[in-house]
């Protein structure tokens, strides 16, 4: 297809549900623009509510006004975090602060995916969960007297990070943290440091100490980097013409992908940076290229972890195979994405395959055919809608409608870059 076109994509979903959480705990009316209105956000607008913070309806376009009350109060019923393992990592963060008992419920893929990675530092902060031990919702979450800690993360998460974090700043005490394989995307401690805290890198561990106070805040929110990673890749594998994804968070903890795709051989722009609220953003300007084979490192994942599925099916135009290496952290994301990126590419003529942590994928020019089963995962359903866009492809994805949790709108927006040639 040819390409052209100035877009927008919804607001980023990490600063989304940080920027709601962080408004319930300050004491007084903040305001969030550009929220991501997405199912995603919406599970953790709604616990909140459930946890005494007034939260306005979450409506595209529309301002979110959140009256915070300087603590989180008992909810009366079990908080439903829905498909989003933010909002419960997040959540259970800032319950551990809190001295009441709170349950976390989710839906069918939330309900596997692991927990004890945040309730163990949290456990030893002095919170306590129901069942003791257990790895996966539902939960109780038992607030304490939080203490400070010292933890070295199994993997490195953002989840897991912001979960510690948060639960060191409501609760007053420091935290000394290690990720050991790349930096996760780094939002909160950006945010975090806006408030007064001491948020730093210091010889490879974030120091914080608390020395700040979540006050209201007003802010707008940038467009998702990961969500215009999915533009970016249908402009590359346009066959002319070119598209820019304006008002985009551009933050280098999220923007490791864009070095991949140079390695690629793309043509990718960055440019007309400013700062909001702590974190750039900018454009990102696309056009087709000749795509080539690249090795991914283990230690480029966490700066691109949403963009595996992504670069996989970019990988499967290229000439050449590539590598991703160390993707196991995707066999626990909304769905298995590693065995699943796979099969959906052998389903539609590609070679690739899942071997422990390592992905292959052997690039090709037949035209993608077949059906892709996404399991409900909304990066799936997008990345392989994209790969629907090169000449003479017939890609029919199972759940379109799964895009919904991060991305609402976007079969329009990706048509909307569609030229006649
Ligand atoms: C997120 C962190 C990432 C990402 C997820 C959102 C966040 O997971 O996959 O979509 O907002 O903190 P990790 O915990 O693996 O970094």
């Amino acid at each position: 297809m040819i390409v052209g076109g100035i877009v927008r994509v919804p607001g980023d979903k990490s600063i989304t549900h940080r920027a709601l959480m962080l408004a319930a705990m300050a004491r007084g009316t903040s305001h969030i623009g550009g929220a991501l209105t997405s199912l995603d956000t919406r599970s953790t607008a709604g616990a909140l509510r459930r946890l005494g913070a007034g939260v306005s309806p979450l409506r595209a376009g529309g301002l979110v006004r959140v009256e915070g009350r300087g603590r989180l109060r008992r909810p009366e019923a079990p908080l439903d975090c829905g498909n989003s393992g933010t909002t419960a990592r997040l959540l259970a963060g800032l319950l551990a602060a809190h001295r009441f008992r709170a349950t976390l419920v989710g839906d069918r893929s939330l309900r596997r995916r692991p927990m004890r990675r945040v309730t163990e530092p949290l456990a030893a902060m002095g919170a306590a969960f129901d069942p003791p031990g257990a790895d996966t919702l539902p939960l109780t979450v038992r607030g304490g007297r939080l203490h400070a800690v010292r933890w070295d993360l199994p993997v490195s998460s953002a989840q897991i990070k912001a979960s510690i974090l948060l639960a060191a700043a409501a609760a007053g005490v420091s935290a000394s943290l290690r990720e050991p394989a790349g930096l996760s995307r780094d939002h909160t401690e950006r945010m975090l440091r806006a408030f007064g805290y001491g948020c730093e890198d210091r010889a490879g561990r974030i120091e914080f100490t608390p020395s700040g106070t979540i006050e209201p805040f007003d802010m707008q929110v940038p467009g998702d980097a990961s969500s215009a990673a999915f533009l970016v890749g249908a402009a590359l594998l346009a066959e002319g013409g070119e598209v820019a994804v304006a008002d985009v968070g551009v933050n280098p903890t999220r923007s490791a992908y864009l070095a991949v795709l140079e390695r690629m051989g793309a043509r990718v722009e960055v440019g007309g940076i400013e700062d909001r609220f702590g974190e750039p953003v900018g454009r990102i300007t696309a056009g087709p290229a000749r795509l080539f084979a690249t090795e991914v490192a283990g230690g480029e994942i966490a700066g691109l972890v949403d963009e595996v599925p992504l670069l996989a099916v970019l990988a499967s135009r290229a000439e050449g195979e590539t590598v991703f290496r160390e993707v196991g952290e995707l066999r626990v994301k909304e769905s298995d994405r590693l065995a699943l990126v796979a099969a959906n590419l052998r389903a539609l003529g590609t070679r690739a395959e899942a071997v422990g942590d390592t992905l292959h994928v052997e690039g090709g020019d037949a035209p993608p055919r077949g059906r892709v089963t996404t399991a409900g995962d909304h990066r799936l359903a997008m990345a392989f809608a994209v790969l629907g866009t090169v000449r003479g492809a017939r890609v029919t994805v199972d759940d379109p409608g799964c895009v919904a949790v991060s991305f609402p709108g976007f079969p329009a927006v990706l048509r909307s870059i569609r030229r006649r040639a």
